[in-house]
């Protein structure tokens, strides 16, 4: 199980692209990898590509370089202040929000302005009782363990969790049947870190044990152009402030997207010997991308147009679409509607989903 301290910049478990041991890899190797990329230019959830040493440059490392999310900070900023006045941990905290939204990136913020270790872990790595109990007795005061895709936990670990959240001890049980007994082991006071994309799919005794719950939103255009311009920098890359706009415009909301689409104009712009990146080489490189105007790519295309031309607009349920478009219906309601759904491309009814009029308008139907 990948778990690592981020204070001593290892490999994050999400993150676990094999290191390339300081080679660099043979030019068509790397053409094959960009053009995989191309094709998932618009998918939000991590892929080991964008998830290197690369990708951790750019990772905003202190609350004030994260751009955005005013509210959520609002409240951790508040938290944070408070728990150093009383040389407390922090509570623990419930992240929720659709992918690519900035939740990991929080996590290790948190771990940095209370300068405290930051484990790194994700649900499907906990299944046995020893994954999580190995973790939590390691634990130093004041560290933090952080657990993406938190709604996956097994009921096992997820009991054990309990008592470790709310009393900071650790209930084992020993031996079976009559002669079982428990065992309390006492753990160091810490802070839990979830993450989720489906927070209803939390069961409430573990919701409830959390005590803070925030809710991460989608990116204002004018929020996204300021996270294009920092990574622009960082890269070294030459765009305007209209360029970024543009780029912002069609990146969903999403700073993980903003970033990958800023890397595809730069590539365009650099093999094309374009100085200068600006509104309309943004807008042009992204048309080459198959990200339109809105943002929208191939898929969120194919499941509109699905949904208004096979099932007359809808209302049409998850699974028919699903099967329509070939793509997983996991996938979809995880990583395509949320954004279809934001900016009212697609509504959500008792009976299924339905396609709006402005989808419609927007692929060019009457
Ligand atoms: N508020 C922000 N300001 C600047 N950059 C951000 C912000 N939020 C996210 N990013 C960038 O977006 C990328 C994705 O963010 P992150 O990995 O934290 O998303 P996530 O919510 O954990 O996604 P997932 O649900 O897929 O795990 C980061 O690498 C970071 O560079
Ligand atoms: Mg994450």
């Amino acid at each position: 199980m990948a778990i690592t301290s981020f204070r001593q910049q290892s490999q994050q478990p999400d993150e676990d692209k094999p290191k390339s041991s300081g080679k660099k890899k043979s030019g068509k190797h790397r053409q094959k990898e960009e053009s995989n990329r191309e094709t998932d230019v618009l998918v939000a959830a991590a892929l080991p590509d964008e998830t290197n040493e690369k990708e951790e440059r750019i990772r905003p490392h202190r609350l004030a370089d994260y751009i955005g999310q005013t509210e959520l900070k609002n409240v951790l900023e508040i938290a944070i202040a408070a728990a150093k006045e009383r040389k407390e941990t922090l509570d623990h905290l419930l992240l929720y929000g659709p992918p690519g939204l900035g939740k990991t990136t929080m996590a290790l913020i948190l771990a940095t302005e209370m300068k405290v270790n930051c484990k790194i872990t994700a649900a499907p790595g906990l299944e046995r009782p020893r994954d999580i109990i190995g973790l939590l007795v390691n634990l130093k005061p004041g560290d933090i363990l952080f657990i993406d895709e938190i709604h996956r936990l097994s009921r096992m670990t997820e009991e054990l969790l309990y008592p470790a959240m709310e009393d900071y001890r650790l209930d084992i049980t020993i031996g079976k049947g009559q002669t079982a007994r428990i065992r309390s082991i006492p753990l160091a006071k810490f802070t839990l870190v979830g993450a989720t994309t489906k927070v209803g799919s939390l069961t409430s005794p573990l919701r409830d044990r959390f005590g803070l719950i925030q809710r991460l939103r989608f990116y204002e255009i004018d929020e996204l152009s300021l996270i294009v311009q920092r990574t622009a920098t960082l890269l070294q890359a030459p765009l305007t402030q209209d360029g970024a706009s543009e780029i912002a415009r069609r990146a969903r909301g999403t700073p993980r997207i903003a970033n990958r689409l800023l890397k595809r104009v730069r590539d365009y712009a650099q093999v094309k010997k374009i100085e200068i990146i600006n509104q309309s080489v943004a807008a042009e490189a992204l048309e080459v991308f198959n990200v339109d105007p809105m943002g929208l790519d191939w898929t969120d295309r194919l499941v509109l147009s699905v949904t208004i031309e096979q099932f007359n607009g809808g209302p049409v349920g998850l699974e028919a679409i699903a099967a329509a478009t070939g793509e997983d219906a996991q996938t979809i309601e995880d990583v395509y509607e949320p954004y279809l759904l934001q900016i009212g491309y697609l509504q959500r009814t008792p009976r299924g989903r339905v396609a709006t009029g402005a989808a419609r308008k927007h692929l060019g139907y009457d």
